[in-house]
């Protein structure tokens, strides 16, 4: 077979772009005050610092001042680098002005397959005249390709995020490999880099290590956690959009995401989008709905979702959550379509996050699940137990220990 034109080998298979994106890999928010809004993440929802980066020694300048914590926090959930980033919003802002005030996010990030991908991806998006805001490579290793989506939103392409281990050990800052632009292909492998850091007499070993002393006396799965659930998958975002029918053009045809499903929400079409078997990693909304709906006006956000390892952990976040004092929204169940439990909790920052542990998959066809064979869920009913389902602890899984 060759290769039509504006067609593309993606590791040997034709697609309308040259990447294919995997999953949705991390996501990142801007917040007044840094150090507050990482104990929420950290401390309550149990997302792992794996690096700081102070702004005020990598980029001093007025725009830190009055600022209470100049760090960006990289944040995982599982051997990720970071897959929830935290930055100080008026660094990000000079960073990158977004075209709008209310846009607090600072990225959504995708995985491609490949080095190639990223590289690739980023000459193609350039020839269609796409914005790029820059490329290259930072601390958490991955190669990236940043570009807005035209209703402002900062996406991001990457390949090769470092993994933390068992030690919890990041690179250390003298491995950190900022790169600006993207290097001739192909590339030294990083055990090369390893490698290579070691011959240069350089501890590899000496990375940032997070250890919380929080006490550790819930049951998850038979181990003991400083809290009754695990996050175990990122994911979906779900955005207000001025231009629905761009971004939904520029989601779908540029990025090359699929349509899951689409519904209407107080008049209003609302579509998921996926990159693999989940029903959605994004959620697009048209931006008059958000005054509708009563949520928080002052941000494109209406909610990050962050997926917990089972119905029970979920059930018992509800009474963790509450218990501490924390306050819910409840959002029509439309809004949350291939999910049946979710709560939506507000952080102390104003963001909402959407925790649920089931999304349904979708397979080889393309199709969801037929509306009328879906788990009817009753608002503010939480059986003790729940029947299984087939596609039940589907999807992305995950690996190693949960705590
Ligand atoms: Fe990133």
């Amino acid at each position: 077979m060759t290769i039509a034109d504006a067609k593309y080998d993606v590791g040997g298979v034709v697609y309308d772009r040259p990447f294919k994106i995997r999953r949705m890999n991390h996501f990142g928010i801007s917040v007044d005050d840094t150090g507050e809004a990482v104990k929420f993440y950290r401390d309550v929802l149990g997302f792992v610092v794996s690096d700081t980066l102070d702004t005020a020694k990598h980029d001093p300048g007025p725009w830190l001042d009055g600022v209470p914590d100049t760090n960006i926090y990289f944040t995982r959930h599982n051997s990720d680098h970071h897959t929830f980033v935290i930055m100080p919003r008026p660094w990000a802002d000079h960073a990158e002005k977004p075209p709008r005030e209310d846009i607090t996010i600072n990225q959504i990030t995708w995985q491609a397959g490949s080095l190639r991908e990223v590289v690739e991806a980023r000459k193609w998006l350039d020839s269609l005249g796409q914005k790029i805001d820059r490329y290259g490579r930072d601390p958490g290793s991955n190669w990236h390709t940043y570009f807005p989506d035209p209703t402002g939103h900062c996406n991001e392409l990457e390949y090769g995020i470092e993994q933390v281990g068992w030690d919890g050990l990041s690179k250390p800052e003298a491995m950190w490999p900022w790169a600006q632009g993207h290097p001739d292909l192909p590339y030294k492998a990083e055990v090369t880099e390893i490698a290579d850091a070691v011959a240069d007499g350089v501890d590899i070993t000496s990375g940032y290590r997070w250890e919380d002393d929080l006490p550790k006396s819930y049951d998850v799965g038979g181990v003991l956690l400083a809290r009754p659930f695990k996050p175990v998958r990122i994911g979906p975002a779900s955005l207000f959009v001025e231009d629905f029918p761009a971004a939904e053009e520029f989601y779908t045809r540029r990025l090359g995401l699929t349509i899951s499903e689409e519904v209407e929400v107080l008049g209003h079409r609302v579509i998921f989008l996926r990159a693999n078997t989940e029903h959605h990693s994004l959620t697009l909304l048209p931006l008059e709905l958000r005054s509708k709906l009563g949520v928080r006006e002052d941000s494109t956000l209406l909610s990050f979702g962050v997926q917990v390892g089972s119905y029970a952990q979920l059930r018992a976040a509800k009474a963790f959550l509450e218990e501490k004092g924390f306050s819910f929204i409840d959002l029509p169940q439309e809004l949350y379509t291939g999910i049946d439990y979710a709560l939506h909790v507000v952080s102390p920052d104003g963001n909402v996050i959407q925790l649920y542990y089931y999304m349904e998959q979708v397979g080889w066809d393309g199709r969801t699940r037929p509306v009328d064979q879906r788990r009817r869920v009753e608002p503010g009913v939480w059986p003790e137990n729940i029947e299984s389902q087939s596609d039940t602890y589907g999807g992305e899984t995950f690996w190693g220990p949960l705590g």
